[in-house]
């Protein structure tokens, strides 16, 4: 199904909203962007200010809001452990409150309306891959929990509210993804290598580095949303979007020293508490039903974050 224009994208100064942005545009879309800035920049959408098709609000989604779109696609929620462990019940209710605010809306507007969920909705997984029929392995108390329970609480508003309101809903599960403009201090494996290396300094591996990720591009999983959000209406997901490609932390490391070039050495640290050993996504469900699956190596998908790295970290 298509639509003609507007689309709210919440949390659309983030990593990931300013590419769904930035796509958006260039589908020739009404792009209302709204953030509280917590995590994104103006920086990330600064190059859309001048669009007339683009409209950029603050606002945090944990308060109500009344606007005319035909499109939401729910990103806003801190994604990486060092910021939704910074205020942890603000990160719940952003998930929680921010889900039924925004499924509000979509019900008033009679909008379709597309969660960006995450693979730590299937928590320390005893089950590899990872299937969408997987229900988790969630420890509700934990410091990750904030973040995990409150993306799973969400897909339950997702999922009631489509049951009760008929609303029309699309769950995708978001595996680890990267690239140009992640946040340089958010912790996260790809951006914290990238960042140590170009500045010379040892790259810190936390465990023996033998725990396994698989990452993807961030165009990969743009497209993947986008085919999402316009795939029939009886698909809701929820969907696996992911990169199945497994290395090991250890093997990443190694990678980005190589691209980056200088002389940084690895160190290794504690394993944080409930870190996951293994993440890989199963999607099929996807190549299935969306035909989609990752086209960029991680190679290509290196170079292009560590030149924007670059860029960012000299200027
Ligand atoms: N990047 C990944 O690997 C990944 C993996 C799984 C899921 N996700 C999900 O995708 C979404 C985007 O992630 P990202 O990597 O772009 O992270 P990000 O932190 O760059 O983006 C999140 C955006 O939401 C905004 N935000 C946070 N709380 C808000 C609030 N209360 N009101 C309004 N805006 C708020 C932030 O300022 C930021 O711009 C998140 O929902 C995240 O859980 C991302």
């Amino acid at each position: 199904m298509s639509y003609s224009n507007s689309v709210l994208v919440t949390g659309g100064a983030g990593f990931l909203g300013s590419h769904l942005c930035d796509r958006l545009l260039t589908e020739g879309r009404e792009v209302v962007c709204l953030d509280n800035f917590f995590t994104g920049t103006r920086r990330n959408v600064e190059h859309m200010l001048d669009n007339k098709q683009f409209e950029l609000i603050r606002h945090d989604v944990t308060f109500p809001l009344y606007i005319e779109v035909e499109r939401i696609f729910n990103l806003a929620c801190p994604a990486s452990p060092v910021h939704y462990q910074f205020d942890p019940v603000q990160t719940t209710k952003t998930s929680v409150h921010g889900a039924i605010n925004m499924l509000g809306l979509a019900k008033r507007v009679r909008a379709r309306i597309l969660q960006a969920s995450t693979s730590e909705v299937y928590g320390d997984p005893d089950v590899h891959p990872q299937t969408e029929t997987y229900w988790g392995r969630v420890n509700p108390i934990g410091p990750r929990s904030c973040y995990d329970e409150g993306k799973r609480c969400a897909e339950t508003l997702f999922f009631d509210y489509h049951r009760q309101n008929q609303l029309e809903i699309k769950v995708v599960r978001i595996f680890n993804t990267y690239g140009p403009r992640m946040h340089p201090a958010d912790g996260r494996v790809v951006s914290n290598f990238v960042v140590q290396a170009l500045r010379g300094e040892d790259i810190s591996i936390f465990g023996d580095g033998s725990q396994t990720r698989s990452f993807c591009y961030v165009d990969d999983l743009i497209e993947a949303m986008c085919r999402m959000m316009d795939a029939p209406a009886a698909f809701t997901g929820p969907v696996n979007i992911g990169n199945p490609r497994e290395m090991t932390v250890l093997e990443l490391a190694e990678k980005v020293i190589r691209i980056v070039g200088g002389k940084s050495r690895l160190v290794f640290r504690p394993l944080p508490q409930d870190d996951p050993r293994q993440r890989q996504p199963d999607i099929s469900l996807a190549k299935e039903r969306l035909g989609w699956e990752p086209r960029v190596s991680l190679e290509d998908g290196l170079r292009e974050t560590v030149a924007y790295f670059r860029r960012s970290l000299a200027g």
